[in-house]
Order: C-alpha cells, then sequence, then structure tokens
C-alpha cells in the first residue's frame, strides 16, 4: 500500500505519569549525537492548529465534552500533525519521535470513554491515511504509580488525568492489548525501572531498528569523521 519512507517513526506510549517525555528526550539526544537527524512532537499538538486543539480538549472550562467530540478533536490535531508534519519529516530521513499518537486514543477514547477500540481505530486510519509507527515504545505504569509521580510538587491534573484510577486502568490494558496483538511492532518496558535502564534497552532497540531500515546518518556529521579518520 505505502511505500516505506527513508525516515523512521517512533511513538510513546504509556499511562499518565509513565516518563514518556524524560524518554523520548533521551533518545533524541542519544539519536542527534549520533548524526541522525531527529525531530521530537507531540499529540495532541505539534502543529498551530494541533496546540489549539490541545487547550481545548485538555484544558478544564469548556464544559461538557462528549466522548465522540473528545475523539475527534484528538484525531483532528492528528490528522494536521500526520500530514503537515511527520511525513514530510520521514520523507527526508528523519526520525520521527512522537510523544503519543494512535495508540493514546484507542486507549484513552476507546477504552477509557468506552467507544472501543474499532471505531476509534478506523477513525484514526482515516485522519492519517493510515500512517503508523515502525516502532512503539510502551511504558507501562500502574495507574496509582502514574497518579503519584504526575502530581509530584504542586503539579495539577488536565481533564483526562484527573478521571479516577479505574478510567486509568481500563487505558492501561488498552495500551497492554495493542502491544500483545503486534508484538513485533512494539517495546514494552515497566515504567518504575530506572531511568538509564529504560534509556539504554530503548537506545538499542531503535538502533537496530535504524540499521534494518537503512536510515543514513546526518551526512555532515558523517563527513567530519571520515576527514578525521582518513588523516594520519
Ligand atoms: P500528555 O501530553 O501526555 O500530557 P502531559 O503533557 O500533561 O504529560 O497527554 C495529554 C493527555 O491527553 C493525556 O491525559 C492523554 C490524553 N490523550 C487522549 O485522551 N487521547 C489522545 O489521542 C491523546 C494523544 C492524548
Amino acid at each position: 500500500m505505502s511505500i516505506k519512507s527513508p525516515g523512521l517513526f517512533i511513538a510513546f506510549e504509556g499511562g499518565d505519569g509513565a516518563g514518556k517525555s524524560t524518554q523520548a528526550a533521551r533518545l533524541s539526544d542519544a539519536l542527534e549525537s549520533r548524526g541522525f537527524s531527529v525531530l521530537r512532537t507531540r499529540e495532541p499538538g505539534g502543529t498551530p492548529i494541533g496546540e489549539k486543539l490541545r487547550s481545548l480538549v485538555l484544558d478544564h472550562g469548556h464544559g461538557t465534552i462528549d466522548p465522540r467530540t473528545e475523539a475527534l478533536m484528538f484525531a483532528a490535531a492528528r490528522a494536521a500533525h500526520a500530514s503537515q508534519v511527520i511525513r514530510p519529516a520521514l520523507a527526508d530521513g528523519t526520525v520521527v519521535i512522537t510523544d503519543r499518537y494512535i495508540d493514546s486514543s484507542v486507549a484513552y477514547q476507546g477504552a477509557g470513554r468506552g467507544l472501543g477500540a474499532e471505531g476509534v481505530l478506523s477513525l484514526n486510519e482515516w485522519a492519517t491515511e493510515g500512517l503508523h509507527p515502525d516502532l512503539t515504545v510502551l511504558l507501562d505504569v500502574d495507574p496509582s504509580d502514574g497518579r503519584q509521580r504526575r502530581t509530584a510538587g504542586d503539579a495539577t491534573e488536565d481533564r483526562l488525568e484527573s478521571e479516577p484510577d479505574d478510567f486509568h486502568s481500563a487505558i492501561r490494558h488498552a495500551f497492554l492489548d495493542l502491544a500483545a496483538a503486534a508484538p513485533s511492532s512494539y517495546l514494552v518496558l515497566p515504567a518504575n525501572a530506572d531511568i538509564e535502564t529504560l534509556a539504554a534497552r530503548i537506545l538499542e532497540r531503535v538502533e537496530s531498528l535504524l540499521v534494518d531500515n537503512g536510515v543514513p546518518a546526518n551526512s555532515a556529521s558523517l563527513e567530519s569523521e571520515t576527514v578525521t579518520g582518513d588523516r594520519p
């Protein structure tokens, strides 16, 4: 169907407080220092319209948002993100690292809000024209651990985060079900492992995918390595 792009598409998924942003930043830094061109982005967001949708759907104070409206808002933000940001970057040979993607909608709106996985998946297939990650890193977090981590200090919870633990428990299981259905496209790790161990496991898996997919490191940094290496 779609022709494989020269870049690599990696999504981080997991419940709130799983530490996705920390690990996405670690991976991005590690790949950049190895000469890869990297784009780090997030959902909902990544485009001007996506950032507006983000505050509409996440901030408290916009009245009731029914589940279908919520699913469509996330899908609208994702459509813009996929077509305006992710596809062009992949076509340029960039490694795209996104903090959340379609699985978040399947978990939060499909399982958490009860819309069902199938409808949410097909909405998102349409929204992204079938653009799926090459690898999804799932940081599996226990809902009560997640709440403790995200409310540490005086951080407040957004509209979705403030849902009760059973909502977050349904989400956790939906993520695990998605991973179990396509194990070769997932790396599932316990969110409570230490940061260094997680970063190393993720980098190892991504490096092997970069080799398998023939993703080139940035030519400028390769050239400088070659020049240095060639000199006596
Ligand atoms: P996130 O960016 O991880 O939150 P933060 O930056 O505050 O850590 O995600 C925002 C919230 O949106 C999170 O509670 C999950 C939710 N969400 C959905 O419900 N569906 C979606 O499709 C996406 C992308 C996020």
